[in-house]
């Protein structure tokens, strides 16, 4: 059951937090301190799984819980190493409890309730979500309410974020993530996983101009995406070429690639310019998840920001990591949030309450 402590025990500073992370594919720990100066990241350690699913064309959710069970105590033992801290230093453990593939959510919150219990201290479950939309302030320490759009590989949604605990979806993905779609335009064309990388850099030599991609749901109003057509646009017109000239060149693949991308950059940079036009009083258009790296979504969203300060994290902490955990715990520790020993893995946890759910569940598991 998750409670809320009284004032006085909320205000400790010094304050170090241990945060997990283990929702998909990559198992993390970071350690975070608040004292006078602000807030410092000492810590943050990453350990992917790309390797041990690469032969099955996706995330193999009881590998992916059998990894981070093998992991988690190794990642937490260098996170205190790199932060020069032992375990009795910290104050608190945040973890996130939710949405993702269960064995691996389940994995975190076990090793996080043994390590709470043990060590006496304060249990915070957190939503994988919440880590995401918060990071911005971690980065640069924004004040509320601000707009974020979230692209990874399992998510894509705009949040309007007036609190920690206070998100509203303008709009979100009715199929695929975008993420989803490089890794299996990636996979059309032949390129390495995972695909965000491996389709932006053979974009790079190619004309985006030369394949015309459907943009999904232009036509319709709102800031609703759907991504699954575009990556079925892309293996029809890869078909295309291999009939006419019995293979692909290059430039082909180069083109194709850049195609793709200024589709998903126009009909991201099209929609946030809705989400953005709707709210009027915003400190900052931020852009987080592992998508966010992509340099063509980051200009294009920019250029829509307009006057509207525009931030995107530094790429470690827009893919996933345990930093923007713990840092969601901290904001939640501040609010006496606190969970005790019946917290439960949750592999569905909507960060907006009142909106309707998402459809489809996506290869890195369950869509809030
Ligand atoms: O946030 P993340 O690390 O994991 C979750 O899905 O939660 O995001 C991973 C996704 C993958 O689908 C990957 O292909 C995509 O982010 N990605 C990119 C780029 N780097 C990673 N997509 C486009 N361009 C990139 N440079
Ligand atoms: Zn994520």
């Amino acid at each position: 059951m998750q409670c809320y402590l009284p004032f006085m025990s909320v205000t400790t500073i010094p304050l170090t937090i241990l945060g997990l992370e283990s929702s998909c594919d990559d198992t993390a720990a970071a350690i975070l301190r608040e004292d006078q100066d602000g807030i410092h990241i000492l810590s943050s350690v990453v350990s992917g799984q790309t390797d041990l699913h690469a032969a099955f064309g996706g995330v193999v959710p009881e590998i992916a819980a059998r990894a981070h069970a093998e992991k988690l105590d190794l990642m937490v033992e260098a996170a205190l190493q790199q932060a020069n801290v032992s375990l009795a230093q910290i104050n608190a453990i945040a973890v996130t409890s939710g949405p993702g593939l269960i064995g691996g959510v389940l994995s975190g919150v076990m090793a996080a309730k043994g390590l709470a219990l043990g060590l006496g201290i304060r249990l915070i479950g957190v939503n994988h979500l919440a880590g995401h939309a918060l990071t911005p302030r971690l980065t640069d320490g924004i004040g509320f309410p601000y707009l974020v759009l979230l692209v990874s590989g399992g998510h894509c949604q705009f949040l309007r974020v007036d609190g920690p605990q206070d998100f509203t979806r303008l709009g979100g993905t009715i199929d695929d993530a975008p993420g989803e779609a490089f890794d299996k335009t990636a996979r059309i064309l032949g390129l390495p996983q995972p695909g965000g990388p491996s389709v932006e850099s053979a974009a790079r030599n190619g004309d985006p101009r030369r394949f015309a991609l459907p943009r999904p749901l232009l036509d319709r109003p709102g800031c609703d995406l759907s991504f699954s057509g575009l990556k079925t646009a892309v293996l029809r017109a890869r078909d295309a070429l291999i009939s006419e000239k019995g293979g692909l060149t290059e430039q082909d693949r180069a083109d194709l690639c850049a195609s793709f991308q200024a589709a998903v950059a126009d009909v991201l940079a099209e929609k946030s310019r809705r989400a953005l036009a709707d709210q009027g009083d915003l400190t900052a258009f931020a852009v987080a998840g592992g998508v966010a790296a992509n340099q063509t979504l980051r200009a294009a969203l920019k250029e829509v920001a307009g006057d509207t300060p525009f931030l995107a994290p530094p790429l470690a902490l827009c893919t996933d990591n345990a930093a923007m955990i713990a840092f969601a715990g901290l904001e939640l520790f501040r609010l006496g949030v606190a969970d005790d020993m019946t917290l439960a893995a949750r592999p569905r946890w909507p960060l907006d309450q009142t909106a309707p759910a998402l459809l489809g569940s996506g290869k890195k598991g369950a869509k809030a």
